[in-house]
């Protein structure tokens, strides 16, 4: 394919340098004409493992020209890449004027291209830029039309400084968000062949994807870190801890827990986090971010709480009380936090929960249900279908193929549905719907 690349910093000039060795022909775009120079000459203008010899055997194949104009670039080429730094600004909001400036530059490259282009997004990019910022940008310097006129893509670079040649190579997926099919197609023809999935979506959840892996990296490092500190005023070696932390890929390297849903609660959770966070604060460890999580959690059942409030209405049904669905303990469960506080705005609820059967309710559990709420007697029902024929609002808290089919089959159209479990089928509903966090 012939394809330029804007902006030659790490991004740039490891993709300038790889897809050359891979056959492609490239062209170096960069408003920096000494790493022009340099990479004209061979030289690649960042330090990397294994950079010198790829640039070198590259710019020897013939395949690699660099220049300063645009609109050059983009009538040789079928593709371009946008590669320019997105650096913070001093309030930590993104620095989007490199990006912006090459926006209209590339809109007034392709008003004098004839013939399809594509323009791939990789520089880093808060979500909503490509369609909000960028996309009106070259459709207005260009007088064409996105997705028909040339195809706009956002896509994700997942390498990182330092093993950057090798992560090109090999990274740990490729994903594609395109707003046209022609596209997304060539995307899968230039890198399809990688050792990795490669998957097309939209462009938007291909934005947020990135900041949600970056984020998920740092949440890591500190995590360990974190664990590190406490650890260590404990005297115990804190990469032992962690090595067997890895050890276990069923609950912690896994995909468990990694949805997104409502709160996090029951008899063990909170209560050992609570005793963490103490153990910290008498050997003078400070744990922001394990600190940070039990509010973090209360904030997503205030979050639950007003989307319930905002529908205007004094009935709401119940459907789950204890913290998970299959058991009957109650202690710390989110949704018995919910319907306190329902009852405290004067909410006329009703509960159903098939596990949390008051009569047969014992010991440590009943008394806590009582104390949380006096007259639960009268709130709970004895089916879901109760609980459905009672409310405006339904709040789903319950996972489980009977249940959720109950819902669908029984729901009436002025009510509304909250779903805290991810139902299936949601469009089938004949009611309003929102999903807790999506
Ligand atoms: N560095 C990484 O490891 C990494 C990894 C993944 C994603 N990213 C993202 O990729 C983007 C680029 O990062 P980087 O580290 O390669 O940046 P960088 O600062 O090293 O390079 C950016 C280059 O863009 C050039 N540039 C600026 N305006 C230009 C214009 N109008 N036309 C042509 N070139 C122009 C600059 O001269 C510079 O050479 C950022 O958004 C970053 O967040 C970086």
């Amino acid at each position: 394919m012939n394809i330029s690349i804007f902006g030659l910093g790490y991004v740039g000039a490891v993709s300038l340098a790889c897809l050359a060795r891979d056959g492609h022909q490239v062209v170096g775009v960069d408003i920096d004409q000494t790493k022009l120079d340099l990479i004209a000459s061979g030289k690649p203008p960042i330090v990397e493992e294994g950079i010198q010899e790829t640039m070198a055997t590259a710019v020897n194949s013939g395949r690699v020209t660099v220049t300063t104009n645009c609109t050059e670039a983009i009538s040789a080429t079928q593709m371009s890449f946008v590669c320019v730094g997105t650096p913070s600004r001093k309030n930590g909001d993104q620095d989007l004027g490199a990006i912006e400036r090459l926006s209209a530059e590339i809109g007034e490259g392709l008003k004098q291209k004839s013939g399809f282009h594509t323009v791939v997004i990789r520089s880093t990019v808060r979500p909503g830029t490509v369609m909000k910022t960028i996309e009106p940008l070259i459709e207005k310097h260009s007088g064409k039309r996105s997705g028909e006129e040339f195809g706009l893509c956002f896509q994700p670079e997942f390498l990182r400084e330092g093993s950057s040649i090798r992560d090109y190579d090999n990274p740990p997926m490729t994903i594609v968000g395109c707003n046209n099919e022609t596209s997304a197609r060539l995307l899968e023809d230039l890198f399809g062949q990688l050792p990795c999935k490669f998957i097309s979506t939209d462009i938007g959840t291909a934005e947020c994807l990135k900041y949600a892996c970056n984020a998920f990296h740092a949440l890591k490092i500190t995590f360990a870190n974190e664990i590190g500190r406490v650890t260590q005023s404990l005297d115990v070696d804190s990469r032992k801890v962690m090595e067997l932390v890895c050890e276990d890929r069923q609950l912690n390297i896994s995909t468990a827990y990694l949805r997104p849903g409502f709160a996090f609660g029951g008899s063990c959770l909170p209560k050992d986090l609570r005793a963490l966070l103490h153990v910290a604060r008498e050997n003078d460890v400070e744990l922001p971010m394990l600190a940070g999580m039990l509010p973090s959690n209360e904030t997503h059942i205030r979050h639950t709480l007003d989307m319930v409030l905002a529908q205007n209405t004094r009935s709401v049904g119940m459907i789950g009380l204890s913290f998970k669905s299959g058991t009957d303990d109650l202690r710390e469960s989110p949704l018995l936090t919910m319907a306190e506080s329902l009852i405290g705005k004067g909410m006329q609820l009703r509960i159903y929960d098939p596990e949390v059967n008051l009569a047969r309710l014992m010991g440590a559990n009943k008394r806590y249900l009582e104390e949380s709420i006096p007259h639960i007697a009268e709130l709970m029902c004895a089916s879901s279908a109760e609980v459905m024929a009672h409310g405006d609002v339904i709040i789903v808290g319950l996972g489980g193929q009977e249940i959720l089919d109950e819902v669908k089959n029984r729901a009436r159209e002025n009510q509304y549905v909250i779903d805290l479990v991810g139902m299936k089928d949601v469009e089938q509903l004949p009611c309003g719907y929102s999903g807790v966090c999506w």
